[in-house]
């Protein structure tokens, strides 16, 4: 072991085990002929803890019914359930009301959701949308379509060589024109963490009718979000990525802007009332927003998810992850052909490694991490700009959860040596 790391190890050795790993089962699971399985992938998707598992388990086995309609007492209490995690999210992000809650059944929902339904409704040909090279697909697309449909703009802020925001630029391409920025708060690439609060501290400065969304996938686990601190008029997240299950998702939204906009999907529960004599009117933000049976276990889940992360603390998932990324740095630049991709100064970047192996595709290294017992993802990562803009078609990017530990970063570090045996 290298003189540094072995000095690191004993400068976080608090850190760099977890006692809540223990809490999720699959962690345990062996895989190819017996080998530990070392997790890297919680970017795609984070594991889920056992307390969010016995939870949708419980509503299933002993609580079900479908929620705000029912008079009997199984849905009184599963709908008083629900909205008690609506207030739970509400406080989570530190917003001023449950109101400003919609759940959706993720982040791609919730922006397609503002795209159409803020978007259609307040935007025109020639109105500018500004977005930046390192976007997930799901902050673009919507986007494009929108373009495609009302003739908007999308003007895209470039990245600096070091795959940090050039702001210089960003702020540059923000005009007259400019209606909304919509911006990631960390690469789900590069772990790159954008200064959301200057961001938009200076957004407002130049013109307070900008509206601002902030894409928070990433972000809302490896940070946290308070939305009064840092301002955004809307927020997204995705319930599997921060230890809840797929199928729900949230968008805050500020209500002044939430109260003027437009129903997403018609159908059941965000109805006042439908005549084909007398009209048809919408409910109030947000349940005008939730067409349709939602969710109702996922957000049970999600509800559980939010507990735990709140007995954790998220302060000391933020050291433990801050402390896992120093060890792995340190690690993974000490292997001669390996290259990591993006700045690494981590005061910029958080929990997400992306890199490439000289003389080795990114699908090789994976697979090869694979037989290790080691899951990492290899690709584009949903992020095909950034890629042309880092002049590459894909990474190897390791990414973290609260579970990580010292001995899955080994794993991986021991698999590399494997994998440029190869090569
Ligand atoms: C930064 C970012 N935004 C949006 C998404 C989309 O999340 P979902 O597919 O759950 O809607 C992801 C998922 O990887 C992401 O990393």
């Amino acid at each position: 072991m290298a003189e540094k790391t072995a000095q690191l190890v004993t400068e976080y050795a608090e850190y760099l085990n977890t006692p809540w790993r223990k809490d999720f089962p699959v962690l345990q699971t062996l895989v190819h002929e017996n080998k530990p399985l070392a997790f890297l992938d919680s970017a795609a998707s984070a594991q889920k803890p056992v307390c969010v598992i016995e939870a949708m388990d419980e509503v299933l086995r002993s609580g079900y019914s479908n929620i705000h309609r029912g008079l009997y007492e199984l849905s009184q209490n599963l709908s008083q359930a629900y909205e008690d995690v609506r207030r739970k999210i509400s406080s989570f992000i530190n917003a001023l009301s449950d109101k400003n809650i919609v759940i959706t059944r993720n982040a791609t929902e919730g922006i397609n959701l503002v795209a159409q339904s803020w978007g259609q409704v307040h935007l025109k040909a020639g109105d500018e949308i500004l977005i930046t090279e390192m976007e997930h697909h799901a902050n673009i697309i919507p986007w494009v379509l929108l373009a495609g449909q009302i003739g908007v703009v999308l003007k895209v802020a470039p990245l600096l060589e070091d795959g940090t925001l050039d702001i210089e630029a960003f702020h540059d391409l923000i005009g007259e024109k400019t209606k909304l920025v919509s911006i990631v708060q960390v690469s789900n690439v590069l772990g790159v963490v954008n200064p959301v609060t200057e961001i938009i501290a200076k957004i407002r400065t130049f013109n307070s009718d900008i509206k601002v969304l902030v894409d928070g996938s990433q972000g809302i686990v490896h940070q946290g979000m308070d939305v009064q601190i840092i301002d955004p008029d809307f927020y997204v997240f995705t319930g599997h990525k921060i230890y809840g299950p797929t199928g729900v998702g949230v968008l805050y939204g500020k209500a002044d802007v939430l109260e003027e906009m437009a129903p997403y999907q018609g159908g059941g529960d965000m109805i006042g009332q439908v005549s084909f004599t007398k009209g048809i009117t919408y409910r109030e933000p947000p349940y005008r927003f939730e067409a349709g049976t939602p969710p109702i276990v996922e957000v049970i889940g999600l509800g559980a998810a939010l507990d735990y992360i709140d007995s954790i603390g998220m302060d000391n998932i933020i050291a433990h992850e801050h402390a896992l990324s120093v060890y792995a740095l340190d690690a993974l630049q000490d292997i001669d052909g390996v290259n990591l991709y993006g700045t690494q100064d981590l005061t910029k970047k958080d929990g997400i490694f992306s890199f490439s192996v000289d003389g080795a595709h990114s699908s090789d290294v994976a697979t090869i991490l694979d037989q290790c017992g080691v899951a990492v993802r290899n690709g584009h990562h949903c992020a095909m700009p950034l890629m042309e803009a880092l002049g590459i078609d894909s990474t190897v990017r390791a990414s973290f959860g609260l579970y990580t530990n010292k001995d899955d970063i080994d794993a991986l570090i021991a698999g590399l040596h494997k994998v440029k045996g190869f090569f």
